[in-house]
């Protein structure tokens, strides 16, 4: 299963790796990249199953097309390339467009209703939670006093006027895109259920991969795979156990995965990359 289809790479890739007779269910939020790539996957006819909606939902996507557990789920999160790259789509800071943001299109709130209707308070807590952001309180008031705020070159100006230019490597206005991003798309709470969702719907021996682009996702993931592969869970010293918790993952990633310099050189996006992968017991 592949959480996150995107433009179909994982799926192409355990496609092929599965022939002649694996089958793979690709899910997303987007519609738009579901179309492409239900096209672009076409030659592996009824091997690919393609359906819009959240990971977080896994257990009824399967339901629907009646299948039980399965071998594998892979989640590759954040966004897509083909997301970024399309401006209207409102992701990026660098082309001026409307401040959008949302995976799925049909879905009401944007980037541009949080901006301009959140309380400053909300807004520095999002920025600060989900971007980590320094200057999260600076950036949160010049905001507030700058609304309305409609276009993302606009959205980045207020930024880089408030937080200023002096950082090494990355865009001042990166962090508020990012955390913005996570807010409107409620990508740490489809995390959280993700994961949960994950685990139940393994077979015995099947496998969860899971791609991260952020230490805020990549910590959440270390931590749930420990919890998962740990027995009880009472503090030290309790000398009967109560909580009847049981390991049902073996981690198979000890230390976390990153791309090589010569993966990085190809494909420069793939540097904040972390693969970490479990094994259910
Ligand atoms: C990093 S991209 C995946 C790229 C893909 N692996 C590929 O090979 O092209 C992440 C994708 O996940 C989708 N996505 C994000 N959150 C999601 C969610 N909760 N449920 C389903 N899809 C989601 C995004 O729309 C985006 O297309």
């Amino acid at each position: 299963m592949d959480c996150t289809l995107g433009a179909g790479g994982h799926s192409a890739g355990i496609l092929e790796a599965s022939k002649p007779d694996g089958v793979v269910l690709g899910i997303d939020l987007d519609k738009s990249a579901l179309e492409i790539t239900r096209k672009q996957l076409a030659d592996f006819g009824r091997r690919l199953y393609c359906r819009h909606g959240t990971y977080a939902d896994l257990s009824n996507h399967l339901g629907a097309i009646e299948w039980g557990c399965v071998d594998g789920i892979i989640l590759d999160l954040g966004l897509s390339s083909m997301q970024l790259d399309t401006p209207e789509r409102g992701f990026s800071f660098n082309k001026e467009a409307p401040l959008d943001m949302r995976f799925d299109t049909s879905q009401e709130t944007s980037a541009a209703d949080l901006v301009n209707h959140l309380e400053e308070a909300e807004l520095e807590k999002i920025l600060r939670d989900f971007g980590e952001e320094p200057f999260s309180r600076r950036i949160a008031r010049a905001i507030v006093r700058q609304r309305p705020i409609h276009s993302t070159t606009h959205l980045a100006s207020v930024v880089v006027k408030a937080a200023g230019t002096r950082r090494k490597g990355i865009h001042p206005a990166t962090r508020t895109f990012q955390a913005l991003r996570i807010a409107v798309n409620r990508e740490m709470e489809a995390l959280e259920k993700g994961l949960r969702e994950a685990v139940k719907n393994l077979c015995p021996g099947g496998r969860l991969a899971v791609i991260s682009f952020h230490s805020l996702e990549d910590r959440r993931v270390k931590q749930y795979f420990q919890k998962e592969s740990r027995g009880c869970l009472c503090p030290p010293g309790q000398p009967v156990c109560t909580c009847n918790h049981q390991a049902v993952l073996r981690i198979l990633t000890k230390k976390v995965i990153k791309p090589s310099m010569e993966e990085i050189e190809r494909n420069p996006r793939a540097r904040s990359a972390k693969l970490r992968a479990a094994e259910k017991m």
